[in-house]
C-alpha cells in the first residue's frame, strides 16, 4: 500500500481527496494545523471511510516539525500539497500574511522532501494564475496573465519555484489548476467550512437560502456575457478530489515525467454565469434565493472556463458529477451545518 502525505488534508479539497485516496487503497498521512478547519471534518472522514484519520496538527511554517515528520515518513511515495490560505479578498487585505504562509509552507515542504528523499509532488494550483485569460477555453498552454490578487500571485510564484526546483533536482511535479470547486461529499459528512463571511458564490447562495444571510448581491450584470453576469467553470469538489488520485497513479505509472512539472486544468469545460448558477440552485433544491444586482467586484475576470482534454486523455479523468449534484450537495451540506452539534 503506497503512503501519501497530504498537507491541508482536513481542508475543503484536502478532506475530499483524503477520502478518495483511502477508497483507492492509499495510506494517508495528513499535516494540517486546523486553522481553517476543525474536528467535524476529521469525524466526517472517519465516518465515510471507516478508518482513523492520521493528522499531525502542526503549522507548515514550523520547519523543524515539517522536516521531522517527512523524515519519519520517508517511505512515502509522494506529497500532495494543499495547505495554503485561499481567500481572494482576505489576501488583498493581508498580503504579507499570505506570502509568509503560502510561500514559507511550500519552501519547508520542499526542503523536508529533499532531506527525506521523497521525490513526487502534486501541487494545488488555481485557474487564477491565468489572470484575464487571453483565450477561451483556457488551455494549459494559455499564457499566464497578470494575477489579480496576492493569493493568485502566491500560486503563480509557487509554480515558478517548483519549475526551478525540478530543473535542479530529481523532483517530479504535477501542477493541478482548479477552476471553481463547489459542492460537498454526497454523504454530507464533509464539505466546505467557510470563514465567517464566505467570499465564494456557492456558499453565499446556500447561506442566503438557509437564512444565515439576508440577501446575495450579484457583483455586476453589465458584463459583455450572455446575461451580463460573470462566467466561471464550476466543478464538483469530488471530481477535483479524484483527479488527485489519478495524478498520483499517473506519477506512479510514468516514473519520470517528460514535461516536468506537468500541468493539468481541472474544470468541466462548461462556463456558467452567476445568474445561471442561482437559477440552477433554485431548480435543484426548490429553494428561492433572495438576490439583488450590485456593482462589479474589483479583480473579477469576465469569463473563465477550462479546456480539460489533457486531464481526460493523460489522467483518464472523467467528470462524474452534474451541476444539479453540485447544487444539491452544497445545499445538503449547509443544512447539515445548521443542525445542532
Ligand atoms: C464567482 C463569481 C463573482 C460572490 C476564486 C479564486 C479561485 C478559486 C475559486 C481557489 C464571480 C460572483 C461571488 C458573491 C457574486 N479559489 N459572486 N456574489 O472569484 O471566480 O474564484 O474562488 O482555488 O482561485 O480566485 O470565485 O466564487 O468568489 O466568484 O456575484 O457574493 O461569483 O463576482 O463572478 P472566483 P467566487
Amino acid at each position: 500500500m503506497k503512503k501519501i502525505i497530504v498537507t491541508g488534508g482536513i481542508g475543503y479539497i484536502g478532506s475530499h481527496t483524503y477520502v478518495d485516496l483511502l477508497e483507492h487503497g492509499f495510506e494517508v498521512i495528513s499535516i494540517d494545523n486546523l486553522c481553517r478547519s476543525d474536528k467535524r471534518i476529521i469525524d466526517g472522514i472517519q465516518k465515510i471511510s471507516g478508518k482513523e484519520v492520521r493528522n499531525y496538527q502542526i503549522d507548515l511554517k514550523n520547519k523543524k516539525a515539517v522536516v521531522d515528520i517527512l523524515q519519519e515518513h520517508a517511505d512515502a511515495f509522494g506529497v500532495i500539497h494543499f495547505a495554503a490560505y485561499k481567500s481572494v479578498p482576505e489576501s488583498t487585505l493581508k498580503p504579507l500574511m499570505y506570502y509568509r504562509n503560502n510561500m514559507e509552507g511550500l519552501y519547508n515542504i520542499l526542503e523536508g522532501m529533499q532531506s527525506a528523499k521523497i521525490q513526487n509532488l502534486i501541487f494545488s494550483s488555481s485557474c487564477s494564475v491565468y489572470g484575464f485569460a487571453k483565450e477561451l477555453p483556457i488551455r494549459e498552454s494559455t499564457p499566464l496573465g497578470e494575477a489579480q490578487c496576492p493569493y493568485a500571485r502566491t500560486k503563480q510564484q509557487g509554480e515558478q519555484v517548483l519549475m526551478d526546483v525540478c530543473k535542479a533536482s530529481a523532483l517530479q511535479v504535477v501542477l493541478l489548476r482548479y477552476f471553481n470547486p463547489v459542492g460537498a461529499h454526497p454523504s454530507s459528512e464533509i464539505g466546505e467550512l467557510s470563514l465567517d463571511t464566505p467570499n465564494n458564490l456557492v456558499p453565499f447562495i446556500t447561506q442566503t437560502a438557509i437564512g444565515k444571510r439576508e440577501k446575495l448581491v450579484v457583483f455586476g450584470d453589465d458584463y459583455p456575457t450572455r446575461d451580463g453576469s460573470c462566467i466561471r467553470d464550476y466543478i464538483h469538489v469530488c471530481d477535483i478530489a479524484h483527479a488527485h488520485t489519478l495524478a498520483l497513479q499517473y506519477l506512479i505509472r510514468e516514473g519520470s515525467l517528460k514535461d516536468n512539472p506537468e500541468i493539468f486544468n481541472l474544470g468541466t469545460g462548461t462556463g456558467m454565469s452567476v445568474l445561471e448558477i442561482i437559477r440552477a440552485f433554485e431548480r435543484a433544491t426548490g429553494q428561492k434565493v433572495n438576490f439583488s444586482i450590485g456593482g462589479r467586484r474589483p479583480g473579477d475576470v469576465i469569463e473563465a472556463y477550462a479546456d480539460n482534454h489533457k486531464a481526460k486523455e493523460k489522467l483518464g479523468w472523467e467528470i462524474q458529477y452534474s451541476l444539479e449534484d453540485m447544487m444539491l450537495s452544497a445545499w445538503n451540506w449547509e443544512k447539515k451545518l445548521a443542525q445542532p452539534a
